[in-house]
């Protein structure tokens, strides 16, 4: 199993190069599920979650190649199948993307329950609420959701929650329905929004995506889709706060600071210079430790949860205590007992930790537990004296696309380990 070696102790410096976002690219694969027509998608990074997404429509008879660096070409011509399988959903719960399109392309989908995760039970309740409002019929049988729908009918759907796959689910499948959709308390990340904006080009008619209320009216068809995602707002974070642990100083390019405002925000708070132009934000700490920082995370505009394990990395060597609450997941703290082998002055408190930042972490052996408790060790490790071993890093290569290649570039001690 792969591992990732860092001796700490170098600040970054450098400019970096953002991938496509992974949230936005599953569901825009999934959606060529939509049309007969051929569809493209550019700017795709090289993931393991992408390839898991390429296999799952492969299965389903989408004749799907990668074209040249970063393109994805898909024709969903004829669909050979209506189940998204066990084997394939246990290893990305995003798979239950294919639920709304399935439904809405050929009236019947089988996808497997995805069953909880590190971070959480994550349940898809919402996911199914919705769609039984447009006249599914859905039961579960074995372990597989099974769906049904002559033809699905326009609905107000009201969410408990700002799902965001729950929204692009339910979205997807209003593109198709006979009639007008509502979708109330509707997530409103950046990723939901590049999804509608693909959509739209499809021939889709939403308004209010970026909004709690998304309105779809239905199409009797969709054409196919050419289409470059926009780039990872996550990814993009991580190396600037990266940045921030080490004292350094990063440029990420290919980034969009507009995805990122409650992020940014906390990094000047915690003593950065931040400058941004239209497609670049660049970090300066000029060799200054961080001041700790206050983080409670919510959906979109909020601070995003996906940045939570990170800011806890940050405030571990901070100057200062910073108390960080996660309000999204209910088990999202998995790399606290990591960070504390470090030798970081973690304490949990209910959904909430309160980190009491120490001059000094020590290099020491680590495992990660999820996507992105791993890139908040390999963070740590940046900044830990001696050498940092992170274990079970393919949690990692399923969200950051040559995660240490873009480090070592910036300056980093860095390499990849296989045995
Ligand atoms: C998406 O997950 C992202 N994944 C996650 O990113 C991200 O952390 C999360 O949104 C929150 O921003 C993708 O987009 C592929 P939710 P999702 O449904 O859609 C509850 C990463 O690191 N809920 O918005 O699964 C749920 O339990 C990953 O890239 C229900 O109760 O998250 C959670 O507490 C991790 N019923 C809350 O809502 C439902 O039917 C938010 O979950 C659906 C969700």
């Amino acid at each position: 199993m792969a591992r990732i070696q860092i001796a700490g102790g170098r600040p970054l410096d450098g400019t970096v190069e953002v991938s496509g976002a992974k949230n936005a690219v599953l569901p825009i694969l999934m959606a060529s599920l939509l049309t007969d027509q051929p569809c493209g998608l550019s700017g795709v990074p090289h993931l393991k979650d992408v390839t898991t997404t390429m296999e799952l429509l492969g299965q389903m008879g989408v004749e799907i190649s990668l074209g040249d660096c970063f393109r994805v070409e898909m024709c969903a011509r004829e669909l050979a199948g209506d189940t998204a399988p066990y084997e394939l959903v246990k290893t990305m719960r995003a798979s239950i993307l294919v639920l709304g399109p399935l439904l809405a392309r050929q009236g019947v989908a089988k996808v497997s329950l995805p069953g909880g995760c590190a971070i959480g039970a994550r349940p898809v309740d919402l996911h199914l609420k919705g769609l039984k409002a447009m006249g599914a019929d859905i039961h579960v049988d074995a372990g597989y959701i099974v769906a049904r729908a002559e033809r699905l009918k326009g609905a107000r759907v009201v969410l408990d929650t700002a799902t965001v796959t729950g929204t692009e689910n339910i979205m997807m499948a209003a593109t198709l329905a006979d009639g007008t959709t509502v979708i109330d308390n509707a997530a409103q990340e950046p990723e939901v929004v590049d999804l509608a904006e693909c959509l739209i080009t499809m021939g889709a008619d939403i308004s209010g995506h970026g909004t709690n209320t998304i309105t779809i009216t239905g199409r009797q068809r969709l054409d196919g889709y050419d289409y470059k995602v926009l780039p990872d707002r996550i990814e993009a974070g991580t190396f600037l706060v990266a940045a921030a642990m080490t004292g350094g100083r990063v440029r990420t390019t290919n980034a969009r600071p507009d995805t990122l405002d409650a992020v940014l925000g906390k990094l000047e708070e915690a003593g950065a210079e931040i400058s941004i132009g239209e497609d670049w934000i660049e970090l300066d700490m000029g060799g200054r430790r961080p001041k700790a920082v206050d983080v409670t995370t919510a959906p979109y505009p909020g601070f995003p949860t996906d940045m939570q394990a990170q800011f806890t990395a940050l405030n571990a060597i901070a100057e200062g205590t910073g108390v960080v609450r996660e309000t999204v997941f209910e088990n999202r703290f998995m790399h606290v007992q990591e960070l504390q082998r470090l030798g970081a002055d973690i304490r949990l408190q209910g959904n909430a930790v309160i980190i009491r930042g120490v001059e000094k972490l020590t290099g020491a052996p680590l495992m990660a537990t999820d996507l992105r408790a791993s890139a908040c060790l390999v963070l740590a490790g940046l900044v830990a004296e001696g050498m940092t071993i992170v274990d079970r890093v393919y949690h990692i290569d399923r969200g950051y696309e040559n995660i240490e290649e873009k480090l070592r570039q910036l300056g980093a001690d860095i390499r990849r380990l296989t045995r």
